[in-house]
């Protein structure tokens, strides 16, 4: 059985979308163990939340600095898994986009969690099935898929996994709720609704700035005002990070066929470190 009170989370990664979370869960009251690969990752990441805290919360009078200051302290940090993962009941992982990776991960997972524990994956597009392959407990594995940046996102993607228990759906889904998200419930596959939908806009409009056809800025107003998005797809691609629609463009043409291919111009961009904001460069300069 699993619990269905949680307190403590532990969120795996502590890049864009963990830091992200960490925030968000530590907003909502729960205390998290981000965990990374080493003190400067880790360092930049709770930098970069007490930045975003002061200028989106306390610049602008939703929260005290005191009230900041707790929110801050509910994040520890920590480069070891084993200690991280004592006392949570929900572990997220959000490490890089690598089925591989994230297949040892949860098995390793699997192996050092106690059994009434919940592992979430938050990737963008990977099979959860294929994600609890190598684990042996595969009803505890489920897709809790948040967005960019995640402490202001509404929507929640919870991908059940063939194996993935309803109980555990539930409990997800209420602790999505409980971080003031919209749950959709998506069934397993490739880059589930939304990953697969954007990724699909957003690779045409750089085949487009490949073939020359408008500039970055003119091909972002026309996706803007025609179809009234507070954002183009090529700023979007930015935010997002080239490496990430590589990959998804990678596994769903491996899934679904050629017409997936991601261009070749996101193909170069990673390979010259033009990943958008992470990198400080990607069609935009930051
Ligand atoms: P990122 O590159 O900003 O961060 C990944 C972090 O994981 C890095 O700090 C890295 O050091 C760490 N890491 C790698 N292996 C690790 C390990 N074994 N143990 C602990 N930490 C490890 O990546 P980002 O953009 O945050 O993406 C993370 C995941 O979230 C991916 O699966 C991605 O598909 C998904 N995602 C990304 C979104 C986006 O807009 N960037 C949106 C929604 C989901």
């Amino acid at each position: 059985m699993f619990e269905m009170d949680i307190e403590n989370i532990c969120v795996i990664g502590a890049g864009i979308m963990g830091s992200g979370i960490a925030q968000l869960v530590a907003i909502h009251g729960f205390n998290v163990n981000l965990v990374d690969l080493n003190e400067e990752i880790l360092n930049n990441s709770k930098n970069s939340i007490e930045k975003n805290l002061e200028r989106f919360f306390v610049a602008k009078g939703k929260l005290s600095k005191e009230e900041a200051l707790k929110i801050l302290n509910r994040i520890n940090l920590s480069n070891n898994l084993n200690d991280a993962i004592k006392n949570v009941q929900i572990v997220i992982e959000a490490v890089f986009e690598g089925m591989l990776l994230k297949q040892k991960l949860f098995s390793e997972l699997d192996s050092i969690c106690d059994k009434t524990v919940i592992l979430a994956s938050n990737t963008s597009s990977l099979s959860i099935t294929s994600i609890a392959s190598k684990s042996k407990t595969k009803d505890r594995i489920i897709g809790i898929h948040f967005f960019n940046p995640a402490p202001v996102m509404k929507l929640i993607e919870l991908i059940k996994g063939k194996e993935t228990s309803e109980q555990v759906v539930e409990i997800a889904k209420a602790f999505s709720e409980a971080l003031g998200k919209t749950v959709v419930l998506v069934n397993d596959s490739p880059g589930f609704v939304a990953s697969r939908l954007i990724y699909v806009m957003c690779n045409e409009a750089i085949k487009m700035k490949k073939e020359g056809i408008a500039s970055t800025k003119d091909i972002d107003t026309a996706c803007k005002l025609a179809f009234n998005f507070p954002m183009g797809p090529l700023e979007l691609s930015d935010l997002v990070g080239l490496d990430i629609y590589y990959h998804i463009g990678q596994y769903l043409s491996k899934e679904f066929g050629e017409k997936y291919n991601p261009s070749s111009l996101i193909k170069e961009m990673v390979n010259n470190n033009l990943l958008g904001r992470k990198t400080k460069k990607g069609f935009y300069d930051y």
